[in-house]
This record gives structure tokens, sequence and C-alpha cells, in this order.
């Protein structure tokens, strides 16, 4: 993190907080988001960004799914602590909210939770296997900023790969209708690049689909590590893709991206994966929150196994303030780069001052 030290940096802390503060309350929303980074570049107070499993249910059964084992007896937060948990984040100064889980779209009450989220001012972010999409497409999706839809195949491989039947061409209709119906919702598809589908003819399948579909495709990398104690190390590493078939793959990536494919993928990312170089200086708890459908405060590096804290414990702004939360926002989690997922790898490029992972993200959003 960086030490402040002149006085000029001293008065832009003082500054930033209150110039959010006016862009909250005059609706500013670009604006506030933009201090509110500013900030956390400078010093850092708390994370801006809330990724809630908001169940931790599934209606498929994915093999290399790193959460599959993740918690499902446990018990969900109810709708009402949901919205509690949300008004308490907004008022800290949290901007955006991304659910997921588990199958978000599996809560019968995510009409109310995203429209709750929606009037408090939150730009939301839906990550969905796409299954229920259709069906409940005029329910969530006006609350939405973004739709990311996982997607691995460019065929019904796809229904295999998920264990949900019609599931990819149920994507494929459903994309074009999202579109059509809410133009201002931005909808990206996501690929998990495992070993089934880490070959230039299912990359090159895809990024034509994404193509024809006028949508921005993600290729992300596979994680190894369950986010479960009880999670199969075995299973994740059968799935998981050589480091050779990947530097095939996103060398023709960076072809495919300089050709105009929608390709969203960070020229970045793309060459730290082709030549197998993904070190990095973690920056990605300064700007994220993740917590588990039963309201646990995750602490990235040990997911799903030893929690920071739980909000049915601890008031959440108590939480904030938490030693480790603290720690992975600093020399702890600059240190750490065990993440694969280009994610990670952006947010922390950006906080380093690389812009191009931030250009290429423009382009989407
Ligand atoms: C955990 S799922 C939750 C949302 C929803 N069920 C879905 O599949 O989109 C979020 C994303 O994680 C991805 N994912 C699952 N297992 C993974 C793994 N082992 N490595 C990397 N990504 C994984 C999924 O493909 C999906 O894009
Ligand atoms: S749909 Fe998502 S949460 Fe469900 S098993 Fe597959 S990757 Fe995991
Ligand atoms: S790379 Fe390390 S610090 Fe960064 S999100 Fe992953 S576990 Fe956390």
């Amino acid at each position: 993190m960086m030490v402040l030290s002149s006085p000029r940096r001293e008065i832009l802390l003082k500054q930033l907080p209150r110039g959010a503060a006016l862009a909250k309350t005059l609706r500013l929303k670009r604006l506030e988001k933009g201090l509110g980074l500013l900030e956390s570049r400078v010093a850092w107070r708390h994370p801006m960004n809330m990724i809630h499993a908001i169940t931790s249910r599934c209606n498929a059964s994915c093999a290399f799914c790193a959460w599959k084992d993740e918690t499902s007896q446990r018990d969900e937060l109810t709708t009402t602590e949901i919205k509690t948990l949300y008004k308490a984040a907004r008022q800290a100064g949290f901007v955006w909210l991304t659910f997921w889980g588990g199958e978000p779209l599996m809560r019968s009450d995510i009409d109310e939770i995203s429209s709750y989220a929606s009037h408090l001012g939150f730009t939301c972010t839906l990550v969905t296997n796409g299954s229920l999409l259709a069906k409940k497409m005029d329910r969530v999706v006006p609350y939405l900023g973004n739709i990311s839809i996982s997607l691995d195949f460019a065929s019904a491989r796809h229904d295999d790969a998920r264990g949900i039947p019609g599931l990819f061409d149920r994507i494929v209709r459903t994309v074009p209708e999202l579109k059509r119906r809410y133009p201002k919702t931005k909808v990206l598809l996501n690929c998990t690049m495992m070993r089934a589908n880490t070959t230039p003819g299912e990359v090159h399948n895809l990024a034509e689909l994404a193509k024809e579909l006028n949508t921005f495709i993600i290729f992300n990398l596979f994680r190894t590590e369950s986010a479960s104690k009880v999670g199969d190390a075995q299973r994740l590493k059968d799935s998981a893709p050589s480091q050779d078939s990947l530097a095939e793959v996103f060398t023709m990536l960076r072809r495919l991206k300089t050709e105009g494919y929608p390709i969203a993928n960070s020229y970045s990312y793309i060459d730290r994966i082709s030549t197998n170089t993904l070190s990095y200086r973690c920056h990605w708890p300064k700007i994220n929150l993740p917590m588990e459908a039963n309201g646990d405060v995750v602490d990235c590096m040990h997911w799903g196994i030893s929690p920071i804290a739980n909000i049915r414990e601890k008031p959440f702004t108590e939480i904030l303030r938490h030693p480790r939360l603290i720690e992975l926002a600093g020399e702890c989690g600059e240190a750490c780069h065990k993440c694969v997922s280009m994610h990670r790898f952006d947010a922390s490029a950006i906080f380093e001052g690389n812009i191009e992972p931030l250009l290429s993200w423009s382009r989407i959003f």
C-alpha cells in the first residue's frame, strides 16, 4: 500500500471521501466510483465491490467446479438479513455488488434482492450459468448493470460439462433476446479453461460464437484449489489443462483479439499466460470483499476454509476494520499471486499503473 507523506496527499485524503459522499448524494455513480477507487489507490479504507454468493445451491453438476462442495448444507442469509447487509455496505461506501453462488437465480427472492440493491444505488452484476435466465429475465435484468453468462463450449458439449440438457441452445437463444430487451445491461460470456476445452478448435469456435452474438467473451484460467473444507483436490486436478495447451491457445487468442474478435481478456493477461509468467503483486482484496451464502466474510487465501468473521455474529461495519482484511489489502496480499483468474491479475495490474487492462475493460463497460 502507498505510504502518505506529503501535505498534498493528506489534503487529497480528506477531500476524496467528501467528494465521494457528495457524488453519492447527487447520484453521480461514475464519479463516486472513480473517487472511491482513487482513494483506495492512495490509502485503503475498505473494498468497494461485494461479491456475494447469495446461495450455495445449484441446479448444475459441473465436475470442475471449485465451489461445488461449498457449504451446500449451510444456512443461507434470509431476504431481510441480505437487505440489512446491503444497506450497511452501501452506507459504508460500497458501490458494486456481484451476485454469484451456487446459482444465484435459484433464489426465489432474487428479484426482491436485486431490486433493493439497485435502488440503494449499487451497480449490480449477475454471474450465472444462464439456465434460468429466460424464465427470470423480466424480474431481474431491469436491476442489473452487467450479466456474465458461463459458456465453456460452443456446442451441446456445454450441456454435458454442466449437467443441464439443452443449456447451450437456451443460452444462444437467450442472449439476443436479453440484448434486445435490455440494451443498457452489458452481457459478457465467461469461458472457464479446463482440459476439455483448452484446444485451438474449441476456443476458436467460442470466439466465433461471441462474434455472432455480438458479445464479449472472457477466457479465464482454471482454479485447482477447492473453495471448501471438504474439497476433493484430485477432482479439480483431473480437469485442469496443461501449461503447453494454455500457451498455445492464448497465443492464438492474442491473434484473434488483434483481428477484432470480441475477446475481453487484456493483452497483458494473454501475454502472461502464453509465456507462463503469471506472477504479480495482488491488489484484488483492496477492491473486493467476497461473502458466502451464510454471511461468512471470506479470507481469499483460505476460501471456504477459515472465514474472517460472520455478519450474524458481528456488525458488518466492525468486520470492515478486521485486522485480517487490512493485512490482505496490505503487504501480505501484495506478496501473494496464487490466484490465476483474469479479474485478479487485471485489477492488480491497474493498481500498479498499467492502464492496458483498464482500456480493455472500458470497451466492455
Ligand atoms: C462459481 S460459479 C457461480 C455462478 C454460476 N453458477 C456460474 O456457473 O456461472 C462462477 C464462475 O466460476 C467458474 N468456475 C467454476 N469452477 C471453476 C474453477 N475450478 N476454476 C475457475 N473457474 C471456475 C464458473 O465456470 C463460473 O463462470
Ligand atoms: S453452475 Fe456454477 S456454481 Fe453450479 S456447479 Fe457449475 S460452476 Fe459451480
Ligand atoms: S492472489 Fe492471494 S491475495 Fe490475491 S485474491 Fe488470490 S489469495 Fe487473495
